[in-house]
């Protein structure tokens, strides 16, 4: 008997195709998140789930008797209860690599955006207010030649801080768990005390994954180091920052602006009072949104399931989940 695959999103003909080839499997094939409900209904039989962001955690685990592997199609999985899946047996994969040219692309994105205003006078534009000479009021800030402070240099991070350091002769620093030599190397990249990196940086940028140190890792207190003129990018998960403290510096003025692709609840709720500041650029959740990508992302998370389900070990376990 082939073993029952449950897919949480829609996924390439390509991808429903390869799975075909070793397993039964159903699909959600809607443009709307699938209601927990019939998700926790799905997974009663399934030896594989093939998921994207939604929670694996005890009240999932216990319906789903058989399940050998949940394979995100994700670099992040803060959206698994990692002890509850190991007490269980049971592996997570993610899809790292696949992405991170198409993140800095998006990253680099925000960080125009917000320093040169892009939305806020495209607005000003199609509203009809460009009626006299455009004042200072209306200036934005450089990019090249400034400081970018990167919290969470990774594989996304670097390949941000390559676009930032050769295409716009930005200084890169950075704070991370450990050293990136290559980024040390390759583009001069400092390592940096968190503090002193928002003391610093021009541009602060969030990239770091969501785990139980990251939570929350950015408050007031981190704001009111950052430079009055300084722009702070989110393009990680929401959670990683105190969004009432973000809402009271962009507001106070405690720093110049923002640009976010995350955020605590998604979708964002519309009354959230982040979206009334005209100092926020921002994005849904779109950084690895490029179908080539997200194709990538969804194929390789289905080689990482077929594999567990064959009982190897996948490419991308992760590493929490690994055995050697
Ligand atoms: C990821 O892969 O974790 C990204 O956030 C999806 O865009």
């Amino acid at each position: 008997m082939k073993p029952k695959v449950f897919i949480t999103k829609k996924v390439s003909k390509e991808v429903k195709e390869y799975i075909g080839n070793y397993c039964d499997f159903q699909v959600w094939d809607s443009e709307d998140p699938i209601p927990r409900e019939i998700l926790l209904k799905e997974v009663e039989e399934i030896d594989g789930l093939l998921n994207h962001s939604n929670k694996i955690n005890n009240e999932l685990l216990d319906r789903a008797k058989h399940l050998k592997v949940v394979s995100n199609m994700s670099v992040g999985y803060n959206n698994f209860d990692i002890e509850a899946m190991k007490q269980r047996n049971i592996i997570g994969t993610n899809t790292p690599g696949v992405l991170n040219e198409t993140v800095a692309d998006t990253v680099m994105a925000l960080i125009l955006a917000s320093a040169r205003r892009v939305t806020e006078l495209d607005r000003y534009v199609k509203e009809g207010k460009w009626n006299k000479l455009i004042g200072e009021d209306l200036f934005g800030t450089d990019v090249h030649d400034t400081t970018l402070g990167i919290i969470g240099m990774g594989r996304i991070g670097t390949a941000i801080a390559r676009r930032a350091k050769f295409g716009f002769n930005m200084d890169i620093i950075y704070n991370n768990q450990t050293r990136n030599l290559q980024g040390e190397e390759e583009l001069g990249a400092k390592f940096c005390p968190l503090d002193e990196l928002l003391q610093q940086a021009d541009f602060v940028l969030m990239m770091t994954p969501l785990t139980e140190k990251t939570r929350d890792m950015i408050g007031a207190r981190e704001f009111s180091l950052m430079k009055d003129t300084a722009v702070f990018i989110n393009a990680s998960r929401g959670e990683t920052v105190d969004e009432s403290a973000l809402y009271h510096a962009l507001k106070n003025g405690t720093i110049r602006a923002a640009a976010l692709d995350v955020y605590v609840k998604e979708p964002v709720d519309p009354q959230n009072p982040l979206l009334q500041l005209n100092n926020i650029v921002t994005l849904p959740h779109i950084g690895s949104a490029v179908k080539k990508t997200r194709d990538a992302m969804a194929m390789m998370a289905a080689e990482n399931l077929i594999k567990a389900l064959q009982g190897e070990e996948p490419p991308n376990i992760i590493e929490e989940h690994k055995t050697k």
